[in-house]
């Protein structure tokens, strides 16, 4: 072996080890990204389902009515006013009517064609039902045929809710 022949073995083995810790950094780096995507998925997923959103609306109610005013709900009904009459007199118009809607089961005006998503609906209009709903209506009772995007401010939905309940034969204490 001449030293020309031993330097080409020791630069081979200096290039494997270069290409042996080069491939260990590279699939390192690989699987942090996995790792990373994983963790993001799993922050991600629960936030975004609806069944969380309906827990922290229930963790919230308590708090919601602080603000409440009636005269306040009076004038956000003129945004429902278009499809809804809230009058007991008053009949459906684009929307069910309204009158003693609080508390009485979903989908419940017989002379009313409602959606399969609120006739199948099987629950009554609760104080937490009611306030899901009127936060983001498409995204609370899937399928329904509500064309409103929803009320974002809580004092507007607190309002409209306690006025809500105030047109009815026998308004509720508030919760
Ligand atoms: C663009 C018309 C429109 C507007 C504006 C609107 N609604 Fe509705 N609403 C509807 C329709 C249509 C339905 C029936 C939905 C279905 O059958 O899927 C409905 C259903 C409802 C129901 C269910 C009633 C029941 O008998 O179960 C409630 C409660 C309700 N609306 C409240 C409101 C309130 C409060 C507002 C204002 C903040 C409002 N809506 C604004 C059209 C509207």
């Amino acid at each position: 072996m001449n030293s020309f022949e031993i330097n080409k073995i020791i630069t081979a083995i200096i290039i494997t080890i270069l290409i042996v810790v080069l491939i260990n950094k590279a699939s390192d780096f690989i699987f942090k990204l996995e790792n990373e995507k994983i963790v993001a998925y799993k922050v991600e997923a629960p936030e975004g389902s609806v069944l969380q959103e309906k827990s922290e609306q229930i963790v919230d109610l308590s708090s919601l009515f602080k603000d409440a005013d009636i005269a306040h709900g009076e004038k956000v009904f003129k945004k429902c006013a278009a499809c809804h009459s809230v009058k007991k007199e008053g009949g459906n118009k684009i929307g069910p009517k309204l009158w003693n809607v609080m508390f009485r089961p979903v989908g419940s005006v017989t002379e009313y064609k409602y959606s399969k998503a609120l006739s199948g609906y099987n629950k009554e209009w609760t104080w937490e039902e009611m306030n899901g709903f009127l936060l983001k209506p498409a995204k609370w009772i899937k399928g329904n045929k509500m064309g409103f995007a929803g009320l974002k401010s809580d004092k507007d939905r607190a309002s409209v809710i306690l006025y809500l309940n105030q047109n009815s034969d026998s308004p509720k204490t508030l919760p």
